[in-house]
């Protein structure tokens, strides 16, 4: 992985270089938030910057901390830091379930390497805005606020990465509310996002008068029956770390009960990088979702310490690190500075198809710097903490 890394730096430092370079010549329009953070390409190819509102403006940030611990170059901390302070003000929108992915990835990370008090009062206020959204009717956080027309109270699958900032918050405050609203989440999630066969729905809409669920589809998959790729891998990170802040064990069956679905899958292609859906119409003709894979590669690390099928996780991330390192990086110094090629953001959307995206690098890094801790002998890296001790309150 050693050239995957020299590429990574090459790739970053390119993309430091062109942020700057588009927010000068393409800002956002007056009155609107400034552009902070790299997300994708257009059609045109050109690089396309969003606010730190934007779901993705943690996962730039993160990966540079990421990218630092993984060289061993201290270097890559001080854009970090510059990049996570951007992202600062999204501690007080209560408008969105998305903090977990905006704060967590960039200002938990970055705690994990400099321990700032500063960045500890961050993941805590993000928190407190987080559990807002919590609705002890139906006892779960709600996802979206809009479609208001269409869904009452809309939690989708991603939902479950969002958990990990409340884990930590307890952690880190000894306030155990945050922690008893994410294992209630985690909870209403187990027992109404899966099919039988432990394939997830994307969506599932819930009635805030009596908490009954409404309706089970999909926004971002082929079909509401679909197991749409990205979902899986949202749920079987999810189930895992809620494994390691827990401890309890119908996490665990849950997550390997993803893994089983996902790695016997006939539909997954032989390089362990998912089709966007795993339920496409057209497969193999079908986009690729890179950063599905890249999801689920950093979370079989994790789920390969804690499970007795630990190997054969473990085998399926190396090989599927290996496939996105060999046949999905970008060549040097392309791509406006981005890693991975070949995401899909939205298939239906007709957005993102075939693109790369920064989470995609953002769960590559994070899997990477995983591959070398397991390698050494160490516990898998994980947000704001090494994993260790379970963190019941
Ligand atoms: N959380 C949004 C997505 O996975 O596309």
């Amino acid at each position: 992985m050693r050239s995957t890394l020299s590429l990574a730096e090459t790739q970053a430092t390119l993309l430091l270089r062109e942020v700057p370079a588009a927010q000068a010549s393409r800002p956002a329009p007056a009155g609107k938030p400034p552009l902070v953070s790299p997300r994708t390409l257009d059609a045109q190819g050109n690089l396309v910057l969003v606010p730190a509102r934007d779901w993705t403006s943690g996962f730039f940030p993160g990966y540079l901390w990421l990218l630092s611990e993984a060289t061993g170059h201290a270097s890559w901390q001080a854009p970090a830091r510059a990049y996570t302070a951007n992202i600062e003000g999204e501690k007080t929108n209560g408008t969105t379930h998305d903090m977990g992915f905006k704060v967590y990835c960039s200002f938990g990370t970055g705690y994990r390497y400099t321990q700032d008090p500063a960045y500890k009062e961050v993941l805590l206020a993000s928190a407190r805005t987080l559990s807002t959204r919590f609705n002890p009717v139906i006892g779960a956080i709600r996802s979206w606020d809009h479609h208001q027309d269409v869904w009452g109270f809309p939690v989708i699958i991603d939902n479950m990465l969002n958990l990990e900032l409340l884990f930590a918050a307890t952690r880190l405050s000894g306030d155990s509310s945050f922690y008893k609203i994410a294992v209630q989440h985690a909870n209403t999630t187990l027992r109404n996002h899966f099919r039988p066969d432990y394939s997830t729905y994307h969506v599932v809409d819930y009635s805030p008068a009596n908490g009954a669920v409404v309706t089970r589809t999909t926004h971002q998959g082929a079909a509401p029956e679909s197991a749409w790729a990205r979902g899986q891998g949202w749920a079987l990170y999810g189930y895992t770390m809620c494994y390691r802040e827990t401890g309890n064990p119908a996490y665990l069956a849950q997550a390997e009960r993803v893994a089983d679905y996902l790695l016997r899958h006939p539909n997954l292609p032989a390089d362990g990088v998912p089709y966007w859906d795993f339920n496409a119409p057209n497969i193999p003709n079908e986009p690729r979702d890179a950063s599905a894979g890249a999801v689920m590669a950093s979370a079989l690390y994790e789920l390969s310490t804690y499970s007795q099928q630990g190997a054969a996780y473990r085998a399926q991330a190396d090989k599927t690190l290996a496939s996105l390192a060999q046949n999905y990086a970008a060549p040097a110094g392309t791509n406006h500075g981005f890693l991975l090629l070949h995401s899909t953001g939205s298939k239906p959307a007709g957005s993102e198809i075939d693109v790369p995206l920064s989470y995609a690098d953002y769960y590559f890094m994070e899997a990477l710097v995983r591959q070398q801790h397991l390698a050494a002998g160490r516990e898998v890296v994980a947000g704001a903490r090494v994993v260790g001790a379970k963190s019941k309150p």
